[in-house]
């Protein structure tokens, strides 16, 4: 995977969205920005606070705690976990616009002290470009991530290699729970960028493959469903809002985004999943 070819997708386009919005809310010139104020603005992910809340929860995270975050985007999960538990965060992301816009946001929330930017793919960087390098994260973290990256078994060796004995795995992604068409084969390669989505039964065997245990997969399909078709019709009714800030361009090339996962969700083959496991 190169970083052009991922641009195919939507929301990886027009990223000065985030800064136009900021100034939108008179947030641009701020000196400090508080990093609960921008979750509905950086957050790529769905169910935004309360999901990075549960992971929280799941990863007992405390100050002396160490996570990756894996596919950080504009860092908006890792900032939630350093400020809330004090935590130590590596936040690894592959798009170098996004990585940057990432950085910039950490500042201006003055969390770079507990808060490290890496850019890199997690399946080519050498562990010890990230934090303390092998088996040095209590925990490590991915919203949405996964569906990006076919070779599944390298990419849960590698969770493996870098969380400490004990440490645990929090992922929220897709997988397969259907046969899909060929057109919905070709939305999900070209729109949202997945290919070779794994089956429950499929991504099971390969954590337990890769020396996970006491693993949990929790269906998170019909929640799901409702969150991004809720979405969209939001999106659609913020219209003049939404363009008078960012332009139509903008306003419809993410409308083709939503519109299209709302379509695949809605057929039901693909399905969403919430992930914890514990390394033995
Ligand atoms: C849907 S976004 C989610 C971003 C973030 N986790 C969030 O919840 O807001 C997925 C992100 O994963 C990044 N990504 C995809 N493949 C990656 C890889 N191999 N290594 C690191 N990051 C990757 C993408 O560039 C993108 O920013």
């Amino acid at each position: 995977m190169t970083e052009r070819d991922i641009k195919t997708m939507k929301l990886y386009t027009n990223i000065e969205r985030i800064k136009n919005e900021l100034a939108a809310r008179g947030m641009l010139e701020s000196e400090f920005i508080d990093p609960v104020a921008l979750c509905d603005i950086d957050s790529m992910h769905y169910m935004g606070m309360s999901a990075i809340k549960d992971s929280i929860a799941a990863l007992k995270l405390e100050p002396s705690s160490t996570v990756l975050d894996i596919g950080s985007g504009f860092g908006g999960t890792s900032r939630i976990l350093s400020k809330s538990s004090k935590c130590r965060t590596t936040a690894l992301e592959l798009q170098r616009d996004i990585h940057e816009m990432a950085e910039y946001l950490t500042k201006k929330c003055r969390l770079g002290n507990l808060v490290t930017h890496v850019s890199g793919d997690i399946i080519l960087l050498d562990p010890n470009e990230l934090g303390g390098g092998i088996s040095s994260f209590d925990g490590v973290v991915s919203f949405l991530v996964f569906l990006h990256i076919s070779d599944k078994a390298s990419l849960l060796e590698k969770c493996a290699k870098m969380l400490k004995p004990g440490g645990t795995l929090f992922v929220e992604d897709f997988y397969c729970r259907g046969n899909f068409s060929e057109d919905e084969a070709k939305s999900l390669a070209k729109d949202v960028y997945a290919v070779d989505l794994p089956t429950k039964d499929e991504y099971i065997s390969q954590l337990k493959a890769s020396g996970f245990h006491n693993i949990q997969f929790i269906d998170k399909s019909s929640e799901w469903t409702t969150y991004v078709q809720e979405r969209l019709v939001k999106f659609v009714s913020n219209r003049n809002q939404f363009e008078d800030i960012h332009g139509e361009p903008t306003y419809l090339s993410l409308l083709y985004f939503y519109e299209a996962v709302a379509k695949l969700f809605s057929a039901q083959n693909l399905g969403g999943v919430r992930i914890i496991a514990d390394m033995k």
